[in-house]
């Protein structure tokens, strides 16, 4: 008994979280066009979620590898957004923060979109995103991490344990250009702006940065 009670409750969360997921995820497509029209070529994205990028991709992508832990192609807004990819797509279920299974250089561009809050060891991430980008590729990301100023950074840092037990894992105080340049990775151009809804929730990282040889 006990253990079909866990079971259903398993299964009803792996059938709500990609539909809660979609649907939040969705109030921030105004900000993935001008994001993604630097992306091209053969290209890694971390944090595929339901595929709320692929529509947003220029003509110079070649093919797209999605990683991501949970497989949401099962819902159907999700498997018809990939069946109308007009480049080769392979979707790999797996972290992004063990080994990545594909060969250094191997990718143009690298993609994260709102990702780099919930990976728990965000560092080994990186240092795998660095080593399967060619040297001289570009990470192209738009992340939310933490505010400039002091008092709503206070605030992030007090709520945060409370909100990433809630949120799946979800981080608001990561500081995202320390990440990504402790990553290896240089910072071509970084735009940090505040989005719509609350404080906490809404200080954007947008930037390339690139892999130096
Ligand atoms: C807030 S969602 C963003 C999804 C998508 N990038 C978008 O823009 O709609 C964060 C995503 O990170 C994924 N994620 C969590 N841990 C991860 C890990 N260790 N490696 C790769 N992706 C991970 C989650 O499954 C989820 O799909």
């Amino acid at each position: 008994m006990g253990l079909r009670v866990i079971l259903a409750g398993m299964a009803l969360r792996d059938f709500i979280k990609p539909r809660l997921q979609d649907c939040l995820m969705g109030m921030m497509d105004d900000l993935r066009p001008e994001t993604l029209v630097e992306v091209e070529g053969e290209v890694l994205e971390v944090g595929f979620g339901t595929g709320r990028n692929l529509e947003h991709y220029g003509s110079g992508v070649k093919s797209l590898t999605g990683v991501d832990p949970m497989d949401a192609s099962s819902v159907p807004k999700v498997g018809a957004r990939i069946a109308q990819t007009r480049f080769p797509l392979e979707r790999c279920t797996l972290r992004a923060d063990g080994e990545l299974p594909f060969d250094a250089g191997r990718f143009d561009c690298i993609v994260t979109t709102w990702t780099l809050c919930s990976i728990p060891e965000v560092s080994l991430a990186l240092a795998e995103m660095r080593r399967v980008l060619k040297p001289g590729g570009r990470y192209v990301f738009i992340e939310h991490g933490r505010a400039p100023n002091a008092s709503t950074a206070a605030w992030q840092d007090r709520i945060n344990p409370f909100w990433r037990r809630l949120a799946d894992g979800c981080n608001i105080n990561r500081r995202i250009d320390r990440l990504v340049a402790d990553g290896g990775f240089e910072l071509a151009s970084m735009d940090r702006f505040r989005a719509k809804g609350p404080g906490i929730f809404a200080h954007m990282y947008r930037g390339v940065a690139t892999r130096q040889a």
